[in-house]
């Protein structure tokens, strides 16, 4: 039995499945892309942002069942750099929904001992915004269960950008010595510095591409896909992916175990 667990929901669903994981086995950091909302909506003849408002829901009950089972990191995609060009309205929405979501969850993750912390290019994003982040990051940042990453204005390769520029500029002082770059370098200047590596990679709604999503951290994470849209996705599932994420064989390009 887990001893901090505490998920449960009317059904009890996913408690089961939670409780059947081997806990010597577990992922360190897992990423999900939350993919699927809009076509969520669309079969239900719902417009694209009653998914979206439905995805919080499944990311408040995902963000429970991970830390019941003691999930060190988990990052997830709410918004790439991408996204911005889709209708301003949906983009709006999509922001308004983000600011709800920092105001509205804190106390949950607290008492989840869950500390937040948003990952991407927040800088433009809206003064209120940006400051709702940095409120909310303050305000979760003595707890020391689960890390959330939230990917907000978040893009693989804008990370990596960030990261060189930082070193570059740091080099131009001479405060590095090009011959000092090296993979921790670069590791301690993403916007997940000092977290460890993914291990798992779910993504929801069908599609099998990583959508510019954790690209340097991802180097060997293990791939978990589903057809399932992110509002449906369920702690059942977590634990199907984390199951499945147990049974394969990590070599890192040495030989088995
Ligand atoms: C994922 O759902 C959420 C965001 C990208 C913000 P989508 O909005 O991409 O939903 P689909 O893929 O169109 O169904
Ligand atoms: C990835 O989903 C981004 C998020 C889930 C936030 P997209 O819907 O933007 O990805 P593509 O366009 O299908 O690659
Ligand atoms: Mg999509």
């Amino acid at each position: 039995m887990w001893k901090k667990f505490l998920y449960k929901n009317e059904k009890n669903e996913g408690k089961a499945a939670l409780d059947n994981l081997d806990k010597a086995l577990l992922p360190v950091h897992v990423a999900v892309i939350m993919d699927g909302n809009g076509r969520w909506a669309k079969k239900r003849g719902l417009p694209r942002t009653a998914g979206h408002k439905k995805g919080v829901d499944a990311l408040r009950e995902i963000v429970k069942a991970a830390s019941a089972i003691d999930i060190k990191y988990l990052t997830v995609y709410a918004f790439s750099t991408e996204n911005w060009k889709r209708p301003i309205t949906e983009v709006d929405f999509l922001m308004k929904l983000f600011s709800y979501y920092l105001d509205s969850e804190i106390e949950e993750m607290n008492k989840n001992n869950v500390r937040l912390k948003v990952v991407g290019y927040v800088e433009k994003l809206s003064e209120n915004l940006q400051k709702q982040v940095h409120n909310a990051e303050d305000r979760t940042v003595e707890n020391t269960g689960l890390t959330l990453n939230v990917a907000v204005n978040y893009g693989g390769r804008d990370e990596i950008v960030m990261a060189v520029r930082k070193i570059a500029q740091m080099a131009a002082v001479g405060k590095v010595d090009a011959s000092a770059v090296d993979e921790q370098m670069v590791d301690n200047n993403l916007y997940t510095a000092y977290q460890p590596p993914v291990d798992l990679l779910i993504r929801t709604g069908g599609d099998m591409r990583i959508s510019n999503f954790l690209l340097w951290q991802c180097a060997y994470a293990e791939l978990w896909f589903t057809e399932k849209n992110w509002p449906d996705f369920q702690p059942d599932d977590f634990a199907a992916a984390v199951q499945s994420y147990q049974t394969r064989d990590r070599r890192f390009g040495g030989l088995s175990k």
